[in-house]
């Protein structure tokens, strides 16, 4: 693991934000992983920003999301999808057609997975995966368990998810499933971005670095990664 350290969530959006439009500039129809929540905020920022100073392109570039709720319209304003209108792929020339998200009211979960594991194989796999962390280790929505899962699936939310995650709805109860990419998905990425920001993240950090790669820890299996790129801010990296 490549791990840097910074002071604030500002300097890792312009690092890790660089760190992609360098990429995307070099191949300019590359597959980008993309994330939701927080964490990626200031990235998405930084790139808008280079895009908006015409820096970078996004027209040939193809994305992938991690994840998405179940039983949520993918319009609704807490949908993983409208997420990503809203802070990043609106704010771009990306074409919303190289735009690859589960569908998380897919009548047939296990169908809907291999659709996404196909779609993501016929554009020659992810190059980059952006990543978060949970504060129980969790990544994209793969929850600590006894085995590390295998390709995109349906899952049920543990009560630190929902816990973190329910100040975001506040109309409706927040979903209780979810579809996400499964590690094995993950780790099939050429490369590995995940960023961690705040104290709350130092726990599952040090377990992600120092631990022994456990799925009851699942970021652990980054460990194992050849090309995996850890970006920390001073909290986040408090524990190390
Ligand atoms: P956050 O979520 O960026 O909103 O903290 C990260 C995650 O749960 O993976």
């Amino acid at each position: 693991m490549d791990i840097r350290i910074f002071k604030n969530e500002a300097e890792i959006g312009a690092a890790a934000g660089k760190l992609f439009c360098d990429f995307v500039n070099e191949k300019p129809d590359c597959v980008l992983g993309l994330a939701t929540g927080a964490t990626p905020v200031p990235t998405y920022n930084y790139i808008a920003e280079q895009y908006a100073a015409g820096k970078v392109s996004f027209k040939d570039v193809k994305t992938f999301n991690l994840d998405e709720y179940c039983d949520l319209p993918k319009t609704h304003k807490n949908s993983y999808y409208t997420f990503m209108i809203e802070n990043l792929f609106s704010k771009l020339d990306l074409n919303l057609d190289n735009v690859g998200f589960l569908d998380g009211n897919a009548a047939d979960p296990e169908a809907e997975s291999a659709r996404y594991a196909a779609d993501i194989a016929s554009k020659g796999g992810i190059d980059i995966q952006l990543l978060g962390i949970g504060r129980n280790g969790h990544i994209a929505f793969n929850e600590p368990a006894d085995e590390f899962t295998g390709e995109s699936h349906k899952i049920k939310l543990t009560d630190s998810t929902i816990e973190a995650n329910s100040i975001y709805f506040d109309d409706i109860p927040m979903p209780r499933y979810a579809m996400t990419m499964g590690i094995g998905s993950i780790m099939k990425s050429k490369k590995i971005v995940l960023i961690a920001t705040g104290a709350s993240k130092a726990e599952a950090v040090k377990a992600m670095i120092n631990g022994p790669v456990t799925p009851q820890c699942p970021a652990s299996i980054l460990q194992q990664h050849e090309d995996a790129v850890i970006f920390l801010d001073e909290a986040a990296a408090s524990l190390l």
